[in-house]
């Protein structure tokens, strides 16, 4: 069965960001000039999906708004020959077909895809974390439903990751079962050190299959009050395998300063307009 429909979490309260994200929300936090969930939704049009579901909640308006249509901006810059600029925003709503949910309480990602099951159906389903953003030749969904389409069951993206940041992850133990493809055994949402089995670590990209909601609905709170996905992988473990593929590709942590500022130079680096002169100025800092 292909795989239309993607789910975004963004009800998230983005505290780690604030002031920025006080009266705006961080999904709509540029990188270079482009906010970071568009970035995702760009992702999941080249993976072939073709339509979003994105569960917002209070103060997210702007994401909305981002991919509608703009008729006041679109009818000055028509008015000022601006056909460039014109183009990019009309891009952006004919981009793809988004419907939006609330999520009344940030109550996890595993409750927020709860919040989506209507719109979502009972067919599988990409999910998106915005806050990871990967660029690879190969848009990483697309890697993951190839191995979705040749195992029909869950997979979630994976990556290394260092053993002292273990506790930021959900983490995986399996057997690799084939290049970079891992048949996972056991999970655990942020783990000490000590308590994780690997380092592997799952990054925001999982494709899922309608049998998940069920465990959701069973797994309940965690002890921070909320449902996270992880908990529901782990119980849906005992039903059906679950895949975790090493995708090809670089991963940014957009949702922390360090991980959203080392995005922003590279991607500004690769810019045709932008990359020459932005790289002549870095190199003129003389760091040592
Ligand atoms: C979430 C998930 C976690 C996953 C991570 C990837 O955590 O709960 O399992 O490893 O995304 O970015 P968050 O970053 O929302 O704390």
């Amino acid at each position: 069965m292909k795989v239309r429909k993607a789910a975004f979490p963004a009800a998230g309260l983005g505290t780690r960001f604030l002031p920025a994200t006080k009266a705006q929300p961080k999904e709509m936090l540029p990188l270079v000039d482009k906010p970071l969930i568009q970035y995702a939704v760009e992702e999941a049009i080249d993976s072939g999906i073709d339509n979003i579901i994105i569960i917002t909640g209070r103060g997210k308006n702007a994401i909305e708004d981002h991919f509608d249509v703009s008729f006041e901006l679109e009818k000055i810059l028509e008015q000022r020959g601006e056909t460039e600029l014109l183009a990019i925003v009309k891009d952006i709503s004919d981009m793809i077909n988004l419907s939006y949910v609330r999520q009344k309480e940030a109550l996890g990602i595993g409750h927020a895809l709860l919040t989506a099951r209507e719109l979502i159906g009972d067919q599988p389903f990409a999910c998106f974390l915005g806050d990871d953003i990967i660029d690879s030749d190969i848009p990483c969904t697309r890697q993951l439903l190839n191995v979705f389409y040749e195992k029909q069951h869950p997979v979630v993206a994976i990556e290394e990751v260092d053993p002292e940041k273990v506790s930021s992850y959900g983490i995986i133990a399996g057997k690799e079962v084939g290049d970079g493809l891992y048949e996972i055994t056991d999970m655990i949402e942020k783990p000490s050190r000590e308590e994780a089995p690997t380092n592997l670590a799952i990054i925001g990209r999982y494709i899922l299959t309608p049998d998940l909601f069920e465990m959701l609905e069973q797994v309940g709170k965690d002890a921070k009050g909320e449902i996270q996905l992880t908990n529901g992988l782990k119980l849906l473990l005992k039903q059906r395998p679950i895949f975790g593929y090493k995708f090809r590709g670089t991963r940014y942590d957009a949702g922390n300063k360090l991980g959203f500022l080392k995005a922003t130079v590279e991607f500004a680096l690769k810019r045709k307009d932008l990359g020459e002169s932005f790289r002549k100025y870095l190199l003129s800092l003389k760091l040592q």
